[in-house]
């Protein structure tokens, strides 16, 4: 330790996949001189002090009071998840003691009481780890874009549908059999749906639009589509028409309200969100005066999450050796907001039919659409195995339409005798 240097005090909550790395971070040399404080781990709270693991065991406990009770503990690391996360997070910062936080359920279902308890004790709450894991997003948008008002934030920021998707347009796996494979990869949980419906993407949205937009998310406002209507013969065709499908978070900034949507879109295969592939993730921000910029990198993982949570540490300490606890977190704004309704979303769609091919469907199918004044900008029709239709026989038409609100476009999809399944309908995102 440098002479003279202050003592920050270190507690973590959960040493599993995160916090092992974390750990291993916080013990490389260097981290004192470049932060002006000397960080000292005090005490690891887990659930098995038995288990093997890279850490002092002096330093184990099963007490959640050993870390919260403790004085010289200043900044409490939460990497443990689950319920019995809240509670604790919330009386550490009543104590008065900074937390650091990777838990995004944590931060989207109550960032709002969390964040008002920082204020009061003028300790902070910082959680870059929270959204894309590795990915500086929370930063970039609290730090670069503080002098800019961000428009638009379009995002992959779920590395498993990310993958699944990747999978089946790369491999030409069908859904199942991509998700089994991200399973065994050790990319998906045993129960995937938090990711493959979406709303892990959605809980991140949530904590995106209060740093862009200044909007209080209330905990499931985000409307939420996940992937399972996605089957391969729709990445064929998004292929044939240059686009690519791709698990978005999309937020707009329209003055009046903001519009927050998650759902599998097509995207065109030569922008940038189109070719992050695998468990990345990326986000593209807008900004009113800066325009476009994109933060992209590794969006989970012990050691990735790790780099986030562990910067988060060194800017807690360094307030706290200046003086000036609670002073970024002071800076994080916001107030209800108008949620804009989903069936005004406002784009291009991809829309497919499985229809029976026989005289006037194609009219049919067109007057549907032009009674809700959708208008069809692409179209293709093919028989079964992408053969040429046969007259009776089942035949898929596919189409892009030109930009039109959703619930019109929905409400051009209803039942009809012709079709033999429901349609589909994925939206265009252009970025
Ligand atoms: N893994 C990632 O890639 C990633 C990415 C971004 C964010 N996150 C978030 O980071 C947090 C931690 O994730 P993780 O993957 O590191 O989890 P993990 O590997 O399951 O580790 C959880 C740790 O917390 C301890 N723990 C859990 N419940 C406890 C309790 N009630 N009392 C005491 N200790 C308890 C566990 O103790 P034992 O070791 O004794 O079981 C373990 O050390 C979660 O909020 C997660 O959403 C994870």
């Amino acid at each position: 330790m440098l002479r003279g240097m202050k003592r920050v005090g270190v507690g973590l909550l959960g040493c599993g996949t995160v916090g092992a790395a974390a750990l291993a971070l916080l013990a490389k040399p260097g981290l004192a001189e470049r932060t002006g404080a000397a960080l000292e781990v005090r005490r690891v709270l887990v659930r098995d002090p038995e288990k093997s693991r890279a850490c002092d065991r002096a330093l184990l406990t099963t007490d959640p009071e050993a870390v919260l009770g403790d004085p010289a503990i200043d900044v409490v690391v939460e990497v443990m998840g689950g319920e019995a996360a809240g509670p604790l997070v919330a009386r550490a910062l009543d104590l008065k003691k900074s937390v650091v936080t990777a838990n995004k359920l944590l931060v989207a279902k109550s960032g709002r009481d969390l964040l008002e308890r920082a204020r009061r004790a003028h300790v902070d709450l910082a959680f870059e780890g929270a959204v894309g894991g590795g990915i500086p997003i929370v930063r970039t948008l609290r730090e670069a874009f503080a002098s800019d008002r961000v428009t638009r934030i379009c995002g992959i920021l779920n590395g498993t549908s990310n993958y699944v998707l990747t999978r089946m347009l790369e491999g030409g796996l069908d859904m199942a059999a991509a998700v089994r494979e991200a399973q065994e990869l050790g990319y998906a949980e045993a129960d995937p749906s938090l990711d493959i419906d979406g709303h892990d993407a959605a809980h991140k949205l949530g904590i995106l639009a209060m740093l862009a937009f200044g909007a209080e998310v209330p905990f499931g406002a985000v409307p939420v589509e996940g992937l399972r209507s996605v089957e391969p013969v729709d990445h064929r065709f998004a292929q044939r028409f240059g686009y690519r499908i791709k698990p978005l978070v999309v937020g707009r900034d329209h003055g009046d309200d903001v519009e927050l949507r998650v759902h599998p879109a097509l995207v065109p295969e030569k922008s940038v969100l189109a070719n992050v592939s695998g468990a990345l993730n990326a986000v593209l921000c807008e900004g009113e005066a800066l325009g476009p910029c994109l933060v992209y990198g590794r969006g989970a993982g012990g050691l990735p999450t790790a780099v986030s949570v562990v910067s988060d540490v060194l800017d807690v300490a360094r307030s706290i050796a200046a003086g000036a606890a609670g002073l970024g977190t002071g800076g994080i704004r916001f107030a209800a907001r108008a949620l804009r309704d989903p069936g005004r979303a406002e784009a291009r769609y991809y829309l497919r039919f499985t229809v029976r091919d026989e005289p006037g469907v194609l009219a049919r199918l067109a007057g549907q659409l032009g009674a809700e004044r959708v208008s069809i900008e692409q179209l293709v029709q093919v028989g079964e195995e992408g053969r040429p239709p046969l007259e009776g026989g089942p035949a898929t038409v596919v189409m892009l339409t030109h930009a039109a609100p959703a619930a019109r476009v929905r409400a051009a999809l209803a039942p009809a005798p012709f079709m033999l399944e429901p349609p589909r309908m994925l939206p265009v995102e252009d970025v």
